[in-house]
Protein backbone atom coordinates (compact mmCIF):
# COMPACT_ATOMS: atom_id res chain seq x y z
CA UNK A 1 0.00 0.00 0.00
CA UNK A 2 0.96 3.44 -0.80
CA UNK A 3 3.42 4.69 1.86
CA UNK A 4 2.49 8.53 2.51
CA UNK A 5 2.37 9.94 5.73
CA UNK A 6 -1.43 10.99 6.86
CA UNK A 7 -1.86 14.87 6.12
CA UNK A 8 -1.96 17.89 9.07
CA UNK A 9 -5.35 18.05 9.49
CA UNK A 10 -7.24 21.12 7.58
CA UNK A 11 -5.01 19.60 4.47
CA UNK A 12 -6.44 19.31 1.43
CA UNK A 13 -5.50 15.89 -1.00
CA UNK A 14 -5.15 16.23 -4.22
CA UNK A 15 -2.65 13.42 -4.00
CA UNK A 16 -3.84 10.70 -2.91
CA UNK A 17 -5.54 8.36 -6.01
CA UNK A 18 -8.57 6.73 -4.19
CA UNK A 19 -12.04 6.92 -4.55
CA UNK A 20 -13.72 9.19 -1.68
CA UNK A 21 -15.38 6.58 1.01
CA UNK A 22 -18.54 7.46 -0.24
CA UNK A 23 -18.81 6.23 -3.56
CA UNK A 24 -17.51 2.60 -2.31
CA UNK A 25 -19.86 -0.28 -3.32
CA UNK A 26 -20.47 -0.85 0.66
CA UNK A 27 -24.45 -0.94 0.41
CA UNK A 28 -23.47 -3.30 -2.46
CA UNK A 29 -21.28 -5.72 -1.32
CA UNK A 30 -22.99 -6.06 2.01
CA UNK A 31 -26.03 -7.16 0.41
CA UNK A 32 -23.89 -9.68 -1.81
CA UNK A 33 -22.78 -11.17 1.52
CA UNK A 34 -26.01 -11.58 2.45
CA UNK A 35 -27.25 -13.20 -0.59
CA UNK A 36 -23.90 -15.33 -1.08
CA UNK A 37 -23.50 -17.12 2.26
CA UNK A 38 -26.94 -17.49 2.66
CA UNK A 39 -27.87 -18.63 -0.62
CA UNK A 40 -29.93 -22.25 -0.28
CA UNK A 41 -27.38 -24.09 -2.10
CA UNK A 42 -23.98 -22.84 -1.94
CA UNK A 43 -21.88 -24.46 -4.29
CA UNK A 44 -20.82 -28.29 -4.21
CA UNK A 45 -17.22 -28.39 -4.61
CA UNK A 46 -16.17 -29.41 -7.93
CA UNK A 47 -12.54 -29.46 -7.42
CA UNK A 48 -11.64 -27.85 -10.98
CA UNK A 49 -14.70 -25.77 -11.93
CA UNK A 50 -17.10 -23.68 -8.84
CA UNK A 51 -15.67 -23.67 -5.08
CA UNK A 52 -17.63 -22.64 -1.78
CA UNK A 53 -16.57 -19.01 -1.31
CA UNK A 54 -15.14 -19.81 2.17
CA UNK A 55 -13.26 -23.04 0.52
CA UNK A 56 -9.84 -23.09 -1.73
CA UNK A 57 -10.55 -21.59 -5.04
CA UNK A 58 -9.36 -23.25 -7.92
CA UNK A 59 -6.45 -21.81 -9.41
CA UNK A 60 -8.18 -19.31 -12.13
CA UNK A 61 -10.96 -18.11 -9.84
CA UNK A 62 -14.37 -19.65 -9.64
CA UNK A 63 -16.01 -20.39 -13.49
CA UNK A 64 -19.05 -18.42 -13.06
CA UNK A 65 -17.36 -15.74 -11.39
CA UNK A 66 -15.26 -15.79 -14.37
CA UNK A 67 -17.59 -16.18 -17.34
CA UNK A 68 -20.33 -13.56 -15.70
CA UNK A 69 -17.07 -10.69 -15.54
CA UNK A 70 -16.17 -12.00 -19.41
CA UNK A 71 -19.95 -11.64 -20.37
CA UNK A 72 -20.50 -8.37 -18.75
CA UNK A 73 -17.07 -6.54 -19.75
CA UNK A 74 -17.49 -8.03 -23.21
CA UNK A 75 -20.98 -5.61 -23.43
CA UNK A 76 -19.17 -2.30 -21.80
CA UNK A 77 -16.67 -3.02 -24.79
CA UNK A 78 -19.20 -3.76 -27.17
CA UNK A 79 -17.23 -6.73 -28.39
CA UNK A 80 -18.46 -8.87 -31.28
CA UNK A 81 -17.36 -11.92 -30.21
CA UNK A 82 -17.52 -13.34 -26.33
CA UNK A 83 -14.64 -13.45 -24.40
CA UNK A 84 -13.98 -16.92 -23.85
CA UNK A 85 -13.83 -17.71 -20.18
CA UNK A 86 -10.46 -19.71 -20.42
CA UNK A 87 -8.93 -16.11 -21.14
CA UNK A 88 -9.64 -14.63 -17.97
CA UNK A 89 -7.91 -15.00 -14.69
CA UNK A 90 -9.02 -13.88 -11.43
CA UNK A 91 -6.28 -12.12 -9.29
CA UNK A 92 -6.17 -9.86 -6.47
CA UNK A 93 -6.27 -6.65 -8.40
CA UNK A 94 -4.05 -4.52 -10.61
CA UNK A 95 -1.05 -4.82 -8.63
CA UNK A 96 -0.61 -8.16 -7.91
CA UNK A 97 -2.13 -8.67 -11.34
CA UNK A 98 1.35 -6.72 -12.95
CA UNK A 99 3.52 -8.81 -9.90
CA UNK A 100 2.56 -12.15 -11.37
CA UNK A 101 2.83 -11.71 -14.78
CA UNK A 102 6.10 -10.44 -14.72
CA UNK A 103 6.69 -13.54 -12.19
CA UNK A 104 5.69 -16.17 -14.95
CA UNK A 105 6.05 -14.26 -18.28
CA UNK A 106 9.72 -12.36 -18.14
CA UNK A 107 13.07 -13.66 -16.52
CA UNK A 108 15.39 -10.61 -16.12
CA UNK A 109 17.90 -11.78 -13.94
CA UNK A 110 19.11 -14.71 -16.02
CA UNK A 111 19.24 -12.06 -18.92
CA UNK A 112 16.46 -13.52 -20.97
CA UNK A 113 14.66 -11.04 -20.84
CA UNK A 114 16.64 -7.60 -21.67
CA UNK A 115 14.56 -4.66 -21.19
CA UNK A 116 11.47 -3.25 -19.38
CA UNK A 117 9.78 0.23 -21.06
CA UNK A 118 7.66 2.42 -19.23
CA UNK A 119 5.54 4.92 -20.39
CA UNK A 120 6.41 8.51 -19.20
CA UNK A 121 5.23 10.34 -17.31
CA UNK A 122 4.85 6.20 -15.11
CA UNK A 123 2.43 5.38 -12.64
CA UNK A 124 4.87 6.23 -10.65
CA UNK A 125 3.83 2.94 -8.15
CA UNK A 126 4.44 0.45 -10.81
CA UNK A 127 7.67 1.15 -11.21
CA UNK A 128 8.43 -0.75 -7.82
CA UNK A 129 6.81 -3.66 -9.02
CA UNK A 130 9.45 -3.86 -11.87
CA UNK A 131 12.00 -3.65 -9.44
CA UNK A 132 11.27 -6.10 -7.41
CA UNK A 133 10.84 -8.81 -10.28
CA UNK A 134 14.73 -7.58 -10.80
CA UNK A 135 14.09 -4.90 -13.45
CA UNK A 136 16.19 -3.00 -11.66
CA UNK A 137 18.60 -0.66 -13.87
CA UNK A 138 16.78 -2.54 -16.85
CA UNK A 139 13.89 0.07 -17.22
CA UNK A 140 13.81 2.26 -20.02
CA UNK A 141 11.36 5.50 -20.48
CA UNK A 142 9.42 6.24 -23.25
CA UNK A 143 7.56 9.17 -23.82
CA UNK A 144 3.90 9.81 -24.58
CA UNK A 145 1.98 12.65 -26.11
CA UNK A 146 -1.66 13.79 -26.14
CA UNK A 147 -3.26 10.35 -28.04
CA UNK A 148 0.66 8.57 -28.50
CA UNK A 149 3.55 7.26 -27.66
CA UNK A 150 6.80 7.99 -29.09
CA UNK A 151 7.20 4.87 -31.16
CA UNK A 152 10.05 5.44 -32.83
CA UNK A 153 12.22 6.01 -30.01
CA UNK A 154 10.78 2.67 -28.70
CA UNK A 155 11.57 0.90 -32.44
CA UNK A 156 15.03 2.30 -32.13
CA UNK A 157 15.40 1.37 -28.58
CA UNK A 158 14.59 -2.13 -29.37
CA UNK A 159 16.92 -2.22 -32.31
CA UNK A 160 20.08 -1.22 -30.34
CA UNK A 161 19.17 -3.91 -27.63
CA UNK A 162 18.91 -6.50 -30.02
CA UNK A 163 22.34 -5.37 -31.78
CA UNK A 164 24.44 -4.99 -28.41
CA UNK A 165 22.44 -7.61 -25.81
CA UNK A 166 22.90 -11.40 -26.36
CA UNK A 167 20.23 -13.61 -26.86
CA UNK A 168 19.78 -16.60 -23.92
CA UNK A 169 18.59 -19.54 -25.87
CA UNK A 170 15.73 -20.74 -23.54
CA UNK A 171 17.08 -24.61 -24.29
CA UNK A 172 20.22 -23.52 -22.41
CA UNK A 173 18.50 -24.86 -18.94
CA UNK A 174 17.36 -22.01 -17.83
CA UNK A 175 15.85 -23.50 -14.80
CA UNK A 176 13.67 -20.47 -13.17
CA UNK A 177 11.45 -20.57 -16.97
CA UNK A 178 11.04 -23.89 -17.55
CA UNK A 179 8.92 -26.29 -15.15
CA UNK A 180 10.35 -30.07 -14.78
CA UNK A 181 8.10 -31.91 -17.70
CA UNK A 182 6.10 -29.20 -18.39
CA UNK A 183 5.98 -27.27 -21.60
CA UNK A 184 8.32 -24.47 -21.46
CA UNK A 185 6.80 -21.24 -20.55
CA UNK A 186 6.26 -18.60 -22.93
CA UNK A 187 8.74 -15.92 -21.76
CA UNK A 188 9.09 -12.70 -23.66
CA UNK A 189 12.65 -10.89 -24.36
CA UNK A 190 11.15 -7.44 -23.13
CA UNK A 191 8.31 -5.90 -21.53
CA UNK A 192 6.54 -2.49 -21.54
CA UNK A 193 3.72 -1.12 -19.33
CA UNK A 194 1.38 1.21 -20.09
CA UNK A 195 -2.35 2.86 -18.95
CA UNK A 196 -3.55 3.45 -22.54
CA UNK A 197 -7.13 4.89 -21.60
CA UNK A 198 -7.02 7.53 -18.82
CA UNK A 199 -3.66 7.44 -18.04
CA UNK A 200 -2.43 7.43 -14.68
CA UNK A 201 -1.06 10.50 -14.35
CA UNK A 202 -1.89 12.23 -17.57
CA UNK A 203 -5.34 11.33 -17.99
CA UNK A 204 -4.79 11.07 -21.45
CA UNK A 205 -6.37 8.46 -23.89
CA UNK A 206 -4.07 6.64 -27.19
CA UNK A 207 -5.69 6.82 -30.09
CA UNK A 208 -6.55 3.38 -32.45
CA UNK A 209 -3.45 3.79 -34.52
CA UNK A 210 -1.19 3.69 -31.63
CA UNK A 211 -2.32 1.13 -30.26
CA UNK A 212 -2.01 -1.10 -33.81
CA UNK A 213 1.34 0.08 -34.33
CA UNK A 214 2.48 -0.71 -30.48
CA UNK A 215 0.89 -4.43 -31.15
CA UNK A 216 3.07 -4.80 -34.59
CA UNK A 217 6.36 -3.69 -32.92
CA UNK A 218 5.40 -6.13 -29.72
CA UNK A 219 5.38 -9.05 -32.20
CA UNK A 220 7.98 -8.02 -34.50
CA UNK A 221 10.57 -7.71 -31.50
CA UNK A 222 9.05 -10.34 -29.11
CA UNK A 223 7.60 -7.69 -25.90
CA UNK A 224 4.64 -8.46 -23.76
CA UNK A 225 2.56 -5.82 -23.77
CA UNK A 226 0.97 -5.04 -19.80
CA UNK A 227 -1.70 -2.85 -20.07
CA UNK A 228 -3.44 -1.63 -17.24
CA UNK A 229 -7.07 -1.06 -18.44
CA UNK A 230 -8.36 -0.21 -15.04
CA UNK A 231 -10.00 3.15 -16.26
CA UNK A 232 -11.49 2.45 -19.24
CA UNK A 233 -14.64 2.44 -18.30
CA UNK A 234 -14.66 5.51 -16.22
CA UNK A 235 -14.76 8.35 -19.15
CA UNK A 236 -16.57 11.33 -18.58
CA UNK A 237 -20.29 12.09 -19.60
CA UNK A 238 -20.41 12.58 -23.07
CA UNK A 239 -16.61 12.45 -23.88
CA UNK A 240 -15.31 10.87 -26.92
CA UNK A 241 -11.46 10.61 -26.58
CA UNK A 242 -11.92 6.72 -25.47
CA UNK A 243 -14.28 6.11 -28.07
CA UNK A 244 -13.77 4.87 -31.46
CA UNK A 245 -16.07 6.07 -34.89
CA UNK A 246 -18.57 3.31 -34.49
CA UNK A 247 -18.96 5.23 -30.65
CA UNK A 248 -18.15 1.71 -28.97
CA UNK A 249 -14.90 2.21 -26.46
CA UNK A 250 -11.81 1.52 -28.41
CA UNK A 251 -10.41 -1.89 -28.75
CA UNK A 252 -7.40 -2.66 -25.80
CA UNK A 253 -4.19 -4.02 -26.96
CA UNK A 254 -5.77 -7.39 -25.59
CA UNK A 255 -8.62 -6.74 -28.68
CA UNK A 256 -6.06 -5.74 -30.87
CA UNK A 257 -3.67 -8.58 -30.93
CA UNK A 258 -6.16 -11.21 -30.87
CA UNK A 259 -7.59 -9.55 -33.98
CA UNK A 260 -3.91 -10.20 -35.79
CA UNK A 261 -3.69 -13.30 -34.25
CA UNK A 262 -7.14 -14.55 -35.98
CA UNK A 263 -6.05 -12.85 -39.62
CA UNK A 264 -2.44 -14.51 -38.84
CA UNK A 265 -4.30 -18.43 -37.79
CA UNK A 266 -2.44 -17.90 -34.98
CA UNK A 267 -5.68 -18.81 -31.84
CA UNK A 268 -5.07 -22.52 -31.78
CA UNK A 269 -1.73 -21.74 -30.88
CA UNK A 270 -0.17 -18.54 -30.34
CA UNK A 271 0.20 -16.77 -26.66
CA UNK A 272 0.10 -13.14 -27.85
CA UNK A 273 1.76 -10.35 -27.01
CA UNK A 274 -1.06 -8.88 -24.50
CA UNK A 275 -2.15 -8.47 -20.85
CA UNK A 276 -5.32 -6.66 -20.20
CA UNK A 277 -4.82 -5.79 -16.38
CA UNK A 278 -8.26 -5.02 -15.00
CA UNK A 279 -9.22 -4.22 -11.63
CA UNK A 280 -12.56 -3.85 -9.37
CA UNK A 281 -10.12 -0.76 -7.36
CA UNK A 282 -11.24 1.78 -9.41
CA UNK A 283 -14.70 0.53 -9.50
CA UNK A 284 -16.03 -0.66 -5.93
CA UNK A 285 -13.40 -0.15 -3.97
CA UNK A 286 -10.01 -0.82 -3.52
CA UNK A 287 -9.84 -2.78 -0.22
CA UNK A 288 -11.42 -5.57 -1.99
CA UNK A 289 -8.31 -6.46 -3.96
CA UNK A 290 -10.04 -8.49 -6.40
CA UNK A 291 -9.42 -7.94 -10.23
CA UNK A 292 -8.72 -10.27 -13.54
CA UNK A 293 -6.70 -10.25 -16.49
CA UNK A 294 -7.66 -11.13 -20.08
CA UNK A 295 -5.56 -12.64 -22.48
CA UNK A 296 -5.40 -12.41 -26.29
CA UNK A 297 -5.56 -16.66 -25.65
CA UNK A 298 -5.69 -18.85 -23.04
CA UNK A 299 -1.94 -19.51 -23.26
CA UNK A 300 -0.91 -16.65 -20.83
CA UNK A 301 -4.08 -16.59 -18.37
CA UNK A 302 -3.41 -20.22 -17.90
CA UNK A 303 0.51 -19.90 -17.21
CA UNK A 304 -0.10 -17.10 -14.73
CA UNK A 305 -3.47 -19.05 -13.15
CA UNK A 306 -0.85 -21.94 -12.72
CA UNK A 307 1.65 -20.67 -10.89
CA UNK A 308 3.07 -22.49 -7.53
CA UNK A 309 1.27 -20.56 -5.41
CA UNK A 310 -1.98 -20.80 -6.71
CA UNK A 311 -1.28 -24.44 -7.11
CA UNK A 312 -0.95 -24.60 -3.01
CA UNK A 313 -3.19 -21.49 -2.18
CA UNK A 314 -6.09 -21.09 -5.07
CA UNK A 315 -6.94 -18.63 -6.25
CA UNK A 316 -5.90 -15.24 -4.35
CA UNK A 317 -9.56 -13.28 -4.68
CA UNK A 318 -11.54 -15.97 -4.26
CA UNK A 319 -14.15 -15.45 -1.67
CA UNK A 320 -14.36 -11.11 -2.32
CA UNK A 321 -14.90 -12.77 -6.34
CA UNK A 322 -18.19 -14.01 -5.40
CA UNK A 323 -19.29 -10.79 -3.69
CA UNK A 324 -18.56 -9.10 -6.59
CA UNK A 325 -19.79 -11.97 -8.97
CA UNK A 326 -22.94 -10.45 -7.45
CA UNK A 327 -22.74 -7.44 -8.12
CA UNK A 328 -21.64 -8.04 -11.67
CA UNK A 329 -24.46 -10.54 -12.51
CA UNK A 330 -27.18 -8.42 -11.37
CA UNK A 331 -25.15 -5.45 -13.46
CA UNK A 332 -25.53 -3.39 -10.00
CA UNK A 333 -22.19 -2.46 -10.90
CA UNK A 334 -23.98 -0.78 -14.09
CA UNK A 335 -25.60 1.52 -11.42
CA UNK A 336 -22.35 2.24 -9.45
CA UNK A 337 -20.94 2.86 -12.54
CA UNK A 338 -22.95 5.68 -13.71
CA UNK A 339 -22.60 7.41 -10.42
CA UNK A 340 -19.29 7.04 -10.78
CA UNK A 341 -19.21 8.76 -13.91
CA UNK A 342 -21.64 11.59 -13.21
CA UNK A 343 -19.69 12.47 -10.07
CA UNK A 344 -15.99 12.74 -11.81
CA UNK A 345 -17.31 14.46 -14.77
CA UNK A 346 -18.88 16.97 -12.48
CA UNK A 347 -15.48 17.59 -10.16
CA UNK A 348 -12.92 17.42 -13.28
CA UNK A 349 -15.23 20.37 -14.93
CA UNK A 350 -14.99 22.56 -11.56
CA UNK A 351 -11.56 21.49 -11.10
CA UNK A 352 -10.64 22.78 -14.86
CA UNK A 353 -12.64 26.02 -13.93
CA UNK A 354 -10.70 26.11 -10.75
CA UNK A 355 -7.06 25.70 -12.63
CA UNK A 356 -8.14 28.23 -15.18
CA UNK A 357 -9.19 31.08 -12.01
CA UNK A 358 -6.62 30.72 -10.29
CA UNK A 359 -3.38 29.36 -11.71
CA UNK A 360 -0.97 31.41 -14.10
CA UNK A 361 -2.30 32.19 -17.75
CA UNK A 362 -0.75 29.56 -20.13
CA UNK A 363 -0.90 26.96 -17.52
CA UNK A 364 -1.71 23.85 -19.47
CA UNK A 365 -4.35 20.97 -18.40
CA UNK A 366 -4.25 17.37 -19.83
CA UNK A 367 -6.82 14.94 -18.94
CA UNK A 368 -9.82 15.65 -17.24
CA UNK A 369 -12.01 13.29 -19.77
CA UNK A 370 -12.25 10.42 -17.44
CA UNK A 371 -10.17 8.35 -15.41
CA UNK A 372 -8.84 9.94 -11.93
CA UNK A 373 -6.15 12.49 -12.77
CA UNK A 374 -5.16 15.63 -14.64
CA UNK A 375 -2.06 16.48 -15.37
CA UNK A 376 -1.13 20.17 -14.86
CA UNK A 377 1.75 22.00 -16.16
CA UNK A 378 3.07 25.36 -14.78
CA UNK A 379 3.92 27.74 -17.68
CA UNK A 380 7.67 27.68 -18.32
CA UNK A 381 9.90 29.37 -15.14
CA UNK A 382 7.68 28.61 -12.89
CA UNK A 383 9.08 26.10 -10.27
CA UNK A 384 6.61 23.44 -9.75
CA UNK A 385 9.19 21.80 -7.21
CA UNK A 386 9.18 24.79 -5.13
CA UNK A 387 5.27 25.41 -5.38
CA UNK A 388 4.50 21.89 -4.43
CA UNK A 389 6.15 22.32 -1.46
CA UNK A 390 5.07 25.36 -0.38
CA UNK A 391 2.17 24.69 -1.26
CA UNK A 392 1.85 21.41 1.46
CA UNK A 393 2.71 24.37 3.79
CA UNK A 394 0.28 26.34 5.69
CA UNK A 395 -0.41 29.60 4.17
CA UNK A 396 -1.76 32.51 5.39
CA UNK A 397 -5.27 31.97 4.32
CA UNK A 398 -5.56 28.51 5.95
CA UNK A 399 -4.40 25.14 5.40
CA UNK A 400 -1.92 23.61 2.75
CA UNK A 401 -2.53 21.39 -0.25
CA UNK A 402 -1.08 17.95 -1.52
CA UNK A 403 -0.87 17.65 -4.95
CA UNK A 404 1.60 14.56 -6.86
CA UNK A 405 5.25 16.30 -7.79
CA UNK A 406 5.74 15.24 -11.38
CA UNK A 407 9.16 13.72 -10.30
CA UNK A 408 7.32 10.89 -8.98
CA UNK A 409 6.32 9.87 -12.10
CA UNK A 410 9.73 9.47 -13.41
CA UNK A 411 11.26 6.36 -14.35
CA UNK A 412 13.55 5.45 -12.03
CA UNK A 413 17.69 4.97 -13.57
CA UNK A 414 19.45 8.26 -13.89
CA UNK A 415 19.06 8.27 -17.91
CA UNK A 416 15.09 8.35 -17.56
CA UNK A 417 14.73 11.74 -16.21
CA UNK A 418 12.67 13.72 -18.10
CA UNK A 419 12.27 16.91 -15.75
CA UNK A 420 8.78 16.13 -15.71
CA UNK A 421 8.99 17.78 -12.04
CA UNK A 422 9.98 20.82 -13.51
CA UNK A 423 6.71 22.38 -14.08
CA UNK A 424 4.25 19.30 -13.91
CA UNK A 425 2.03 18.24 -11.33
CA UNK A 426 -1.07 15.34 -10.92
CA UNK A 427 -3.98 16.76 -9.17
CA UNK A 428 -6.48 13.58 -8.42
CA UNK A 429 -10.22 14.24 -9.40
CA UNK A 430 -11.29 11.32 -7.51
CA UNK A 431 -10.95 11.61 -3.80
CA UNK A 432 -12.00 14.79 -2.53
CA UNK A 433 -15.32 16.16 -2.96
CA UNK A 434 -15.95 19.15 -5.68
CA UNK A 435 -15.91 22.28 -3.08
CA UNK A 436 -12.98 20.86 -0.89
CA UNK A 437 -11.04 19.97 -4.90
CA UNK A 438 -11.84 23.57 -5.87
CA UNK A 439 -10.30 24.93 -2.87
CA UNK A 440 -7.36 23.02 -2.62
CA UNK A 441 -6.64 24.37 -6.25
CA UNK A 442 -7.35 27.79 -4.46
CA UNK A 443 -4.68 27.04 -2.42
CA UNK A 444 -2.27 25.94 -4.93
CA UNK A 445 -2.72 29.35 -6.25
CA UNK A 446 -2.11 31.21 -3.18
CA UNK A 447 1.07 28.59 -3.06
CA UNK A 448 2.09 30.02 -6.76
CA UNK A 449 1.62 34.10 -5.42
CA UNK A 450 3.24 32.86 -2.46
CA UNK A 451 6.67 31.67 -4.59
CA UNK A 452 6.27 34.69 -7.31
CA UNK A 453 6.30 37.22 -4.33
CA UNK A 454 9.50 35.38 -2.94
CA UNK A 455 13.02 35.70 -3.86
CA UNK A 456 14.76 33.56 -6.81
CA UNK A 457 10.97 33.78 -9.11
CA UNK A 458 10.34 34.74 -12.76
C1 LIG B 1 -2.73 2.63 -13.56
C2 LIG B 1 -2.97 1.97 -12.26
N1 LIG B 1 -2.74 0.65 -12.14
C3 LIG B 1 -2.94 0.01 -10.99
C4 LIG B 1 -3.37 0.68 -9.87
C5 LIG B 1 -3.58 -0.11 -8.61
O1 LIG B 1 -4.63 -1.00 -8.87
P1 LIG B 1 -5.07 -2.13 -7.86
O2 LIG B 1 -5.72 -1.44 -6.71
O3 LIG B 1 -6.03 -2.95 -8.63
O4 LIG B 1 -3.87 -2.87 -7.43
C6 LIG B 1 -3.61 2.05 -9.93
C7 LIG B 1 -4.04 2.78 -8.73
O5 LIG B 1 -3.83 3.95 -8.55
C8 LIG B 1 -3.41 2.70 -11.16
O6 LIG B 1 -3.64 4.00 -11.31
Amino acid sequence: MRDMPPLVSGNIDLLRGHPSTRLLATSQIADAAAVVLNAPSLPVDSYTVIRHPLHYASEMGNRDVRGEIARWAGERYGLREEIGLERILMTSGASFGLMNVLMHCTSPVTGYTKQAFLISPAYFLAAKVFEDAGFTNKLTAISSTATSIDLPSLRRHLHHLNATTPDIPLSAGLVPISHDGAAPKRIYKYVLYCVPTYSNPTGQTWDLATRRELVQLAREFDVLLVSDDVYDFLGNEGDKCALGEDGRLLPRLVTVDREIMEEEGELEQGAGFTVSNCSFSKLLGPGLRCGWIETATSVLAEQIGHGGANISGGNSSHFVSTLIHHVVKTRAIDAIITTLRQTYTSRSGAIAAAIRAHLPAGTEICGGHGGFFMWVGLPPGYDARKIVRMAEEQGEEGGGVRVMSGDMTECPGERNRMGWGDRWVRITVSYCEEEEAVEGVRRLGAAVERWRAGPGCL
